[in-house]
């Protein structure tokens, strides 16, 4: 049967603690194995949260997100769900890449065929393992440092990658190969994106979730989007169309 996997989100409701500016407001909507996910907003829709809060990393106030299969609900904690993150800098600074991925190889059930798989991922976007491995974060380019904590996460091979902002600090290269990249992997894993920039996500997704103001205001595809004016004006969707 085909969709029988999904996470599933069930009126979900977050804010900051200490913030009340932001609320982020997400009725019931499901992520499906079959589509590719992209997740489109202004800065400061709620993109990141959302992303956080699917991945478990942030704890809602109310509602909830969950993972079906044949019909069955269990909680997201045990599953192999990886988020990667907006700003890597944020947590591969004061160790070295080695060191991190050591880490990495002890702690997770692929032990240490994350290494063997990282430096082919890194390989694709032309950079050297053997090179970059005994510097620390910080000694990296921001360029060299987001394709490292991208190849990471590829690398870990989780049922559920969500990339935020992937391209940053990419350059038009760097983009490509990482559209080509994407295309090739959700032949096999479940891939969302998360991204302002509609040029990557109509490249590699074919459904859509648009988020205004903390809330999902659109789920579609693109010929949807494109006849609705209104919403590409308030998204500034329109620049690309
Ligand atoms: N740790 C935090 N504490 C308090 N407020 C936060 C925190 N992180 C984000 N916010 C606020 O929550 C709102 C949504 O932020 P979020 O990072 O989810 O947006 P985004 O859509 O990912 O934006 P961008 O496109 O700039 O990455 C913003 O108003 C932001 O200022
Ligand atoms: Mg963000």
């Amino acid at each position: 049967m085909k969709n029988n996997k999904y996470i599933s989100i069930e009126n979900l409701k977050f804010r900051y603690s200490g913030q009340n500016d932001f609320r982020l407001n997400i009725e019931n909507c499901e992520i499906v194995r079959d589509n590719i996910l992209g997740i489109y907003g202004l800065a400061g829709s709620g993109k990141t949260t959302l992303g956080k809060l699917i991945a478990g990393m942030l704890t809602p106030e109310s509602g909830s997100v969950f993972y079906r299969e044949n019909g069955i609900d269990s909680s997201i904690s045990g599953k192999n769900i990886i988020y990667s993150m907006q700003f890597p800098e944020n947590i591969f600074l004061g160790i070295t890449i080695y060191e991190t991925v050591e880490k990495l190889v002890k702690n997770h059930e692929k032990g240490s065929e994350i290494e063997i798989d990282l430096q082919t991922y890194l390989k694709f976007f032309d950079v050297d393992y053997d090179l970059i491995k005994k510097r620390n974060g910080y000694e990296l380019s921001s360029g060299e440092l987001r394709r490292f904590a991208l190849c990471l996460s590829l690398a870990c091979s989780p049922d559920l990658l969500i990339l935020d902002e992937p391209t940053i600090a990419l350059g038009q290269k760097g983009k490509r190969q990482l559209q080509n990249l994407i295309l090739d992997l959700t032949k096999k894993q479940q891939v969302v994106i998360i991204s302002h920039d509609f040029e990557l996500l109509r490249e590699c997704c074919d459904y859509f979730w648009i988020i205004d103001n903390g809330e999902i205001v659109f789920k579609g595809k693109i010929p949807q989007i494109r006849n609705n004016i209104e919403l590409l004006k308030r998204t500034g969707l329109i620049y690309y169309f």
